[in-house]
């Protein structure tokens, strides 16, 4: 039984990497005639023709391969626990020849613990933006109480949040479109809410703002259309041992032009914007296990975020601190302007002053007239960058995956083919290893 996400755009997760390039080795793939296999693709319709694609690869490569499928493949849209569920029952079934049982409801369902499907409300307590006023940019800490919940986090892991549209978004679909806003419709779980407030904590709605319907359509079919509004997830900045019953965000808020219509991220402006201090919005822990400090508090690490993607590492250090780890500690940090943009500066200065914080690399991408990234700084550093991995450092990516996390990769490989003095295919072969044994971790989105 196989079960994947699709990463990237339609890529393997990187803990599917391996196997898959182990799948498609030139000339010497085995057969798999004799092996029963079924395969459940986890996946995001937003993400169109990629969907589910990592999931879809694995089941035709298997199949090409001579393995015998015992259950159709099951792709799955983000409410994925249903599907999985029955996929699991009825591939368990055939695969040891047994009657299939109907799934009972996840025990997170019948858990009284706080989770997905029974976020907490969490109050906002802090919200503050990291860039000057001078910046294109906004990024806000937000700091939300846990008080009160018994909800456990570990550094590396994301926290889901649950947020709504922009009143005024959802005004303006409804005048368009020549809705009442007081027309009773269902949710999602099937209870009954006037449209207005179904739009607003409900449904994502974000194709059709500022779009003129060119012919009327029912509510009911226009209703059918839509897809549920999804929690949206952030990287945890914070520790719990240095802020028992808090957690922090770090946010950058999503604003953009398109044919002159200005829009805004749902869920990024909504906690930039729209949460008051004090008011609540529901929260659940997002596990990273694949994201995490080396067990040895004394194994170095190398952390690379540039902009939203400090917020993990502030976690990190956090958390080596507080423990008294005794590790050194590398960040390789960046964003447009130094005294605009340096997110956290005083906290990564003081760390850094005190010693803490062995190393810290800043690439400010616009003071210069040619763009300095993280990765132009690895490369500076990469002699002792290639020494701290042979001392067995972790090395860590967080941040954007389309561009960033790619070069860093990369740089990663130059770094391992020059200092290391190998070859091409070495450095793969050693970037693998790391991989494989979690020493190189990525959080990107
Ligand atoms: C594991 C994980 C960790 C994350 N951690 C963080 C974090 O620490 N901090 C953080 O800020 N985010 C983080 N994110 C991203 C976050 O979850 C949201 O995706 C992000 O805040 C945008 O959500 P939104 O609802 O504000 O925007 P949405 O309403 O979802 O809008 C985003 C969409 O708008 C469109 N868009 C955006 N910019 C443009 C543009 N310039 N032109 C045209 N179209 C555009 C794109 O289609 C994009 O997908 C993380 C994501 C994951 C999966
Ligand atoms: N879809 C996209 O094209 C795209 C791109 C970036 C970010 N995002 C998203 O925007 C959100 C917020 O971004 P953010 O505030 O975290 O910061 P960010 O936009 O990723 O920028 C942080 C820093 O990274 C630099 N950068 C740009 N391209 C890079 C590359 N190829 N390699 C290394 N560094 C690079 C930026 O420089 P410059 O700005 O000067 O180039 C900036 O100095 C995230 O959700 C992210 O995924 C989307
Ligand atoms: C950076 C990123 C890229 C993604 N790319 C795709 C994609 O191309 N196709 C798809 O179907 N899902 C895509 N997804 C959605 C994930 O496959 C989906 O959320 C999955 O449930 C994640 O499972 P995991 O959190 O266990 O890894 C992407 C998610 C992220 C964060």
């Amino acid at each position: 039984m196989l079960l994947t996400s699709t990463w990237g755009e339609g890529e393997m997760p990187d803990n599917a990497a391996t196997f898959w390039s182990q799948l498609n080795q030139n000339g010497t793939s085995p057969s798999l005639a004799g092996l029963r296999y079924s395969v459940l693709a986890l996946g995001d319709l937003n993400y169109g023709d990629t969907f589910c694609q990592a999931g879809r690869m694995i089941d035709a490569r298997l199949a090409e391969l001579g393995a015998e499928r015992v259950t159709d493949r099951v792709d799955c849209d983000v409410d994925f626990d249903l599907p999985a569920r029955q996929w699991s029952s009825v591939t368990f079934a055939a695969l040891n020849g047994s009657k299939a049982t109907t799934p009972s409801p996840s025990t997170e369902e019948e858990s009284t613990e706080f989770s997905k499907e029974n976020p907490f409300p969490a109050a906002l307590i802090a919200n503050v933006r990291l860039n000057r006023a001078e910046s294109s940019k906004d990024t806000r800490h937000i700091a939300l109480s846990l008080s009160g919940s018994g909800l456990d986090y570990e550094v590396g892991d994301a926290l889901g949040v649950f947020v709504q549209n922009h009143p005024a978004v959802v005004d303006d679909i409804i005048a368009r479109h020549g809705f009442d806003p007081d027309a009773v419709v269902t949710l999602p779980d099937g209870a009954e809410s006037p449209l207005r407030a179904a739009l607003i904590g409900h449904y994502d709605c974000r194709k059709h703002y500022g779009i003129t319907p060119s012919n009327s359509v029912p509510l009911s079919d226009w209703m059918e259309s839509l897809r549920k509004l999804q929690p949206r997830l952030y990287s945890i900045a914070s520790s719990l041992k240095s802020h028992p019953e808090e957690v922090h965000l770090c946010v950058s808020a999503v604003r953009y032009e398109v044919d002159g219509i200005q829009h805004q991220g749902v869920a990024s402006t909504f906690l930039a914007d729209r949460l008051k201090n004090g008011e609540t919005t529901g929260v659940f822990v997002h596990k990273a296990a694949h994201f995490r400090l080396p067990s040895d508090p004394a194994t170095p690490i190398i952390m690379v975020g540039p902009g939203t993607g400090i917020a993990p590492f502030r976690s990190f250090l956090e958390e080596r601190q507080a423990i008294g780890a005794s590790g050194r500690n590398w960040l390789f940090f960046g964003d447009q302007r130094r005294h605009w943009d340096y997110l956290y500066g005083e906290e990564l200065d003081a760390w850094q002053q005190d010693g803490f914080l062995t190393r810290l690399d800043l690439a400010f991408s616009r003071d210069q007239a040619e763009k300095i990234y993280v990765q132009t700084r690895m490369i500076e550093q990469g002699a002792e960058l290639w020494s701290w991995l042979e001392d067995g450092a972790h090395f860590y990516v967080c941040g954007d995956a389309s561009r960033m996390a790619k070069d860093v990769d990369a740089a990663l490989h130059q770094i391992i083919e020059q200092h290391g003095h190998r070859s091409a295919d070495a450095a793969k072969e050693y970037v693998a290893i790391l991989k494989k044994s979690k020493r190189y971790a990525r959080d990107v989105y």
